[in-house]
């Protein structure tokens, strides 16, 4: 039947008219409006005809009538941008049907049919990277959130489970490895066309739907389940990649095997593929059988391949492995549910790496990220509970609230219940809702259950945004050491008048001068606020607390400097040493940046920190990887979210003076330190990982006050690399200082690495991360580089992302900056949306910053609001941040 004929309803044309007069704001989905979807669709049949340029879908969907859902005359099938070919109901005419805006609405009058739809897409123009798209000549699908409806019509929502069967044709020359969901039943070839038919037999909402067709290679490896099954791994890729999957695959088998014995999840099919594309939205995605990577998180060696990037990739192999049980053998009953499946899966991901490494370092990156990432996004306009209660468009709800914050929240029930009841209520959760498409709720009432504790009061954490403050006073009166805590949840954009949140925090109060303490507690501050009494101290001790960061919170307390000193030497929970490092540090920077201090009094602080960091260097029970924690300034934006109305360039200005004076004080500690470290060769090893991150830091920390020798030491080590962590680390130093050895080390690095996309996005990066003077005029011109381009998401935030989050760049007096975003994000916007939008919480920042800087932002985001046609994406962040 031709749809194009079809007329439109009355209400289609009263929309079409609204739109015309002025664009409207994309409507407001509300988390308490969720109603189950009328229809079920226990199977769907998809058949592609495959072309690069040209994809004919013909989906089959049986279906029926949902006996828990309200009876419905119609059937509505989401679409976005889709053209119908032909629809038919039972294999003849529908009783009726419409176009409803982009779904598909059809009558249907009994209580079960099998419908018919043809769609068309034209892979190669799809820049979205949502849907089916083309990617260096194979073709992918990316379909969480709402990708599916770009490939067909349907009921694209997570609580929509279904059994798929799936049919690709395509041309043998082009796409010799045909690739979907679950296991490969059929495999037919005529020479010229080959055709695949795979069967997924665990029902499945639409956005864990995949197919990869093209000519690719794999890695082909085992996995013997904990119940003696075999299963066949294979991770896929271009042809000349291959030998940098090994650790890809090393990472995946260690995935497997840590979720049998750490939550008892064995795998449940036969077949396990993995396929590492160059194109891609986000890091990876967890599709039924077959995740979808994008290359940064698959490819390493150790020649092209940080440190940083190969625990990126165990990381993020681990997190979509385990969402094949916390995700899709329970999945999301709404997209206002993500955490479910993202907060528990991070905490899975962060659990297994600390397993695999070192796990204070491990908790001390996290928590960085955390800080980095997530406490800003709470204390400003974008701020949402890890549970949110509104969106306009769903991927603007990827964020670190609900991933990172996410995970703290269940890492806080953790802490509470212990480890064993813990698991106790994982075992409950997952026993209950297997095959599900299940609620917050479900979870936090199964760990209540199953680990035996009253969350009524913890279930705060799920509806209320913003970082919570915890103040801190610590008295002594006869033998009794008194702690008064209060806590304030500050208010956000829709929220105030908070309640008081349960706060779990692990402390321990230290002898002065023994350096020890009678062991480690955990209270929990539940109220406004509490008084907590420790007998039997004769002199008033030291308080360590939020240990290990028991608690996602902000500690607010007047602590003398030596006993944070005393903390950064002597504390024996290694996160408990950074923080006392790290507040050490911040304390002084934001005094000093605010003008707070006096010369004097400025002098007496440095040398405090000068004293601490130079007992870190000579403190031979470190590791190294901690040692180089220790040392770690924190970073500029970390510095800026302390204050209000912020000054970029004064807080650079005294951070780089701090980096100066360490390095001058302790040149002859820190060159030691250097030199050790140059004598461990190259490994994969605890140790020489640790020795690496150390040279980079000492030469960071010598550029600032001797850049003519540092640099020299810089470009030895960019030269005798053998290895891209010290080759990169050598490159990031020299990028900030003027000078021949800038030049010809970044020669140097493009022209050896041209033709590997990951390591020329380090390229770009590192220079658009510089501290140099003139960082605006070398971005502007990579961006006319013959190797940029806006189509690929790696490439763009190489280079802009890395400039965002670059101060001294972004934050430049004359707002050049903000301009440089703006441009880019109204340039990308109709490229690649989604991307696009994840620039704008940059500018969204404006609140915290000096007046100057806060209006030129200001600007910015009027500018881009005023655009003529904006995506939902981006039209949502602006308004918010502006709102
Ligand atoms: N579920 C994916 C993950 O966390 C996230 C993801 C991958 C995604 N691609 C996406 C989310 C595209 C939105 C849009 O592992
Ligand atoms: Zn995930």
């Amino acid at each position: 039947m031709d749809i194009a004929r079809t007329p439109s309803t009355p209400d289609g044309n009263i929309e079409m008219a609204d739109a015309a007069v002025e664009p409207k704001a994309p409507p407001e989905i509300r988390r308490e409006d969720y109603t189950p979807f009328a229809w079920l669709v226990p199977t769907t049949r998809l058949d592609f005809a495959l072309g690069l340029e040209k994809t004919r879908v013909t989906a089959t969907l049986e279906v029926e009538r949902n006996p828990a859902a309200d009876a419905s005359p119609t059937i509505r099938l989401n679409g976005d941008g889709l053209e119908l070919v032909s629809l038919k109901c039972d294999g003849g005419d529908c009783a009726g049907h419409m176009m409803d805006g982009d779904d598909l609405v059809v009558t249907l009058e009994g209580d079960s049919h099998t419908l018919e739809i043809v769609t068309e897409l034209d892979p190669s123009a799809n820049s979205q990277l949502m849907g089916l798209y083309a990617s260096g000549g194979m073709l992918c699908t990316q379909c969480e959130a709402e990708g599916f409806r770009r490939i067909t019509f349907f009921p694209d929502r997570p609580d929509v489970l279904s059994t798929y069967t799936v049919t690709m044709r395509a041309p043998k020359k082009d796409f010799p490895v045909l690739l979907s969901n679950g296991n490969r039943v059929r495999m037919d070839d005529d020479g010229e066309l080959l055709t695949a038919e795979w069967h997924d037999p665990w029902p499945k909402p639409s956005y864990l739907f995949a197919l990869v067709a093209g000519d690719l290679v794999a890695r082909t490896d085992h996995f013997t389940t904990m119940s003696g099954r075999v299963v066949e791994l294979n991770v896929w890729v271009r042809d000349g990649d291959l030998e940098r999957t090994e650790h890809a695959m090393e990472s995946l088998k260690r995935s497997m095997k840590w979720d049998e014995e750490t939550f008892g999840r064995e795998y449940d099919l036969d077949l396990f593929n993995i396929v590492a594309v160059s194109d891609f939205n986000m890091g990876a995605m967890e599709n039924k059988g077959l995740n979808v990577f994008n290359t940064k998180y698959v490819l390493a060696d150790p020649e092209t391949a940080t440190d940083g990037d190969y625990d990126g990739i165990e990381g993020v192999i681990g997190h979509e492995y385990f969402h094949n049980w916390s995700g899709n053998r329970i999945t999301c009953r709404d997209w206002f549910q993500l955490s479910l499946k993202e907060g528990f899966t991070v905490l899975r991901d962060q659990l297994f790496s600390q397993d695999m490494g070192s796990a204070p370092v491990k908790r001390i990156e996290d928590v960085r990220v955390l800080r980095g990432a997530q406490f800003p996004e709470d204390s400003g306009p974008l701020a949402h509970p890890i549970r949110p209660d509104s969106y306009r468009e769903i991927s603007n709800f990827y964020t670190a609230t609900v991933y990172n914050k996410g995970a703290e929240v269940i890492r806080m029930m953790k802490t509470l219940a212990g480890d064993e009841a813990f698991r106790q209520g994982t075992d409950t959760y997952f026993d209950r809702h297997d095959g599900e498409a299940a609620t917050c709720e479900d979870f936090v009432r199964s760990i209540e259950d199953g680990a035996g504790l009253d969350l009524t009061q913890f279930r705060l954490w799920y509806s209320q945004a913003g970082t919570p403050k915890v103040s801190v006073n610590l008295t002594h009166h006869g033998d009794e050491a008194i702690l008064e805590l209060s806590q304030n949840v500050p208010d956000t954009p829709g929220q105030s008048g908070k309640k008081p949140m349960p706060i779990p925090l692990k402390i321990a109060l230290f002898d002065r001068d023994e350096g020890t303490h009678a062991g480690e507690q955990l209270i929990v501050l539940d109220k406004a606020s509490d008084t907590f009494r420790f007998p039997g101290f004769a002199t008033k001790p030291v308080l360590s607390i939020n240990r290990g960061f028991s608690a996602p919170v902000s500690i607010q307390r007047d602590i003398p400097s030596d006993e944070l000193v005393f903390l950064a030497a002597t504390d024996d929970d290694p996160f408990a040493r950074y923080e006392a490092m790290q507040d050490l540090m911040v304390a002084y920077l934001v005094s000093a940046s605010k003008g707070d201090l006096d010369e004097e009094s400025r002098e007496a602080k440095q040398a405090d920190i000068v004293r601490a960091i130079g007992s870190v260097i000579d403190d031979e029970a470190i590791e190294d990887l901690m040692r180089g924690e220790l040392m770690s300034m924190p970073s500029q934006t970390y510095i800026m979210e302390q204050i209000d109305e912020a000054d970029p360039a004064r807080i650079f200005e005294r951070r780089e003076e701090l980096k100066a004076v360490i390095g001058r004080k302790l040149a002859h500690g820190l060159r030691q330190l250097y030199q050790r470290a140059e004598k461990l060769p190259y490994s994969r090893s605890a140790e020489a990982k640790g020795a690496r991150k150390l040279k980079t830091l000492v030469l960071s920390y010598l550029v600032a006050s001797d850049p003519q020798g540092a640099s020299a030491l810089a470009a030895k080590q960019y030269e005798n690399a053998d290895n891209m962590t010290d080759r990169q680390g050598a490159l990031m130093v020299l990028t900030g200082v003027d000078g021949v050895e800038r030049t010809g080390a970044l020669l140097d690095f493009y022209n050896r690495y041209r033709g590997n996309p990951l390591v020329i996005d380090k390229w770009f990066s590192l220079q658009a991360m510089s501290m140099h003077p003139q960082v605006i005029e070398h971005v502007k011109a990579l961006a006319e580089h013959e190797d940029f381009t806006l189509k690929n998401p790696n490439r763009v935030r190489s280079l802009y992302m890395a400039f965002a989050a670059n101060p001294h760049g972004f934050h430049a007096e004359s707002g050049e900056g903000y301009r440089m975003i703006a441009d880019l994000i109204l340039g990308l916007d109709p490229i690649n949306a989604q991307t696009a939008a994840r620039f704008v919480p940059a500018l969204g920042r404006w609140r915290k910053m000096e007046p100057g800087r806060s209006a030129l932002m200001r600007e910015q985001l009027e500018r881009i609001a005023a655009a003529p046609k904006l995506s939902r994406d981006t039209f949502e962040q602006v308004t918010r941040s502006l709102g």
